[in-house]
């Protein structure tokens, strides 16, 4: 089991991605921290997890992210019960479309406060209860970014100007706390098939080709988390990329993915801007083979 032990909190984790990743990470050995604002959707995810039967603790605590002494509360009582915190993923997030000019000013607020403050608050909370005493076993700092950072879409200013603001925080606190024992990083995801997107209609069965299902970001999450990822910080990962990588690694001939030495080879014939926008992550694409061998 990839995180035998470890205790893991996530943010937004009552539907979404952020249930998903915690289902992955419990499946995975994790003790698991949830936390959003609706009780019963985090009771539902509690017994799911605990139908996987991994022995997996798993703790409740529901707060509104935008609020300081709410995110406060989450954290302490969460180290309270499960003990220092090995990771922490900041996925909570909210997004409204609607036309710059006629945008209620309050819901651009709002966006800002859980997407941004969220992210810094959860951070700040939970900073003095991460596990930072071990060099060779980091605690791991993860965001939930938005593939607008990389393709902007109209009728949604403040979600994107928060998930670009959001990537100068992490970018900011990787430098800040370069020298302590953890590390900083943000998955971009393209369109996924949640209430986010889809509102009420999310897992209905009719979503396009082209949006994810919530659970293919859960080997983003569990790589980052994973003690191959120690070294891995301030980094970028594109879901839009990756998503491409696990294609090729699909279709390939069992010969060629071997390992990242054939693979490598095979990945730059296939498609060489790909190859060089991915091979510095070539830990996560060793990940990608060894999971799918
Ligand atoms: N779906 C996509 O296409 C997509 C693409 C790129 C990035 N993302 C990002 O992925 C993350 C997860 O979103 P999702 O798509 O899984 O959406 P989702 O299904 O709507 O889940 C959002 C989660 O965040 C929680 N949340 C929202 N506001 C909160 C607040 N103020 N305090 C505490 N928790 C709060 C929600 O619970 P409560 O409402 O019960 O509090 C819920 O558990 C977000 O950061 C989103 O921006 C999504």
């Amino acid at each position: 089991m990839l995180l035998k032990g470890k205790n893991i909190v996530i943010t937004g984790s009552g539907r979404g991605i952020g249930k998903e990743v915690a289902l992955a990470c419990a499946r995975e050995g994790a003790n698991i921290g949830l936390t959003s604002r609706t009780r019963e959707e985090l009771d539902n995810v509690k017994k799911e997890i605990e139908n996987i039967g991994s022995g997996a603790k798993v703790v409740i605590v529901t707060g509104d992210i935008s609020k300081y002494d709410d995110t406060e509360n989450i954290f302490k009582t969460l180290h309270n019960e499960l003990g220092p915190l090995d990771g922490v993923i900041a996925n909570a997030g909210y997004s409204r479309r609607g036309s710059s000019d006629t945008f209620e000013i309050e819901k651009f607020r709002q966006i800002l406060d859980v997407n941004i403050l969220g992210v810094y608050y959860t951070l700040r909370a939970a900073l003095p209860h991460l596990r930072k005493d071990d060099k060779k076993n980091k605690a791991r700092f993860i965001v939930t970014g938005s593939g607008v950072y990389q393709t902007v879409m109209p009728l949604f200013a403040a979600y994107t100007a928060s998930k670009w603001g959001v990537v100068g925080l992490v970018k900011a606190l990787a430098a800040e706390y370069k020298k302590e024992n953890i590390t900083f990083n943000i998955i971009l995801p393209t369109m996924v098939d949640t209430r986010l997107l889809r509102g009420r209609k999310a897992g209905d069965g009719n979503k396009d080709d082209f949006i994810m299902n919530p659970w293919d970001l859960n080997e983003y999450y569990l790589f980052l988390l994973s003690d191959e990822a120690n070294r891995i910080n301030d980094e970028l990962i594109y879901t839009q990329n990756f998503q491409q990588v696990k294609k090729i690694i699909n279709e390939a001939p069992t010969d060629k993915k071997e390992n990242w030495e054939i693979f490598q080879e095979y990945l730059e014939e296939r498609n060489v801007k790909l190859f060089n926008s991915v091979k510095k992550l070539r830990k996560f694409i060793e990940f990608l083979l060894l999971r799918r061998k």
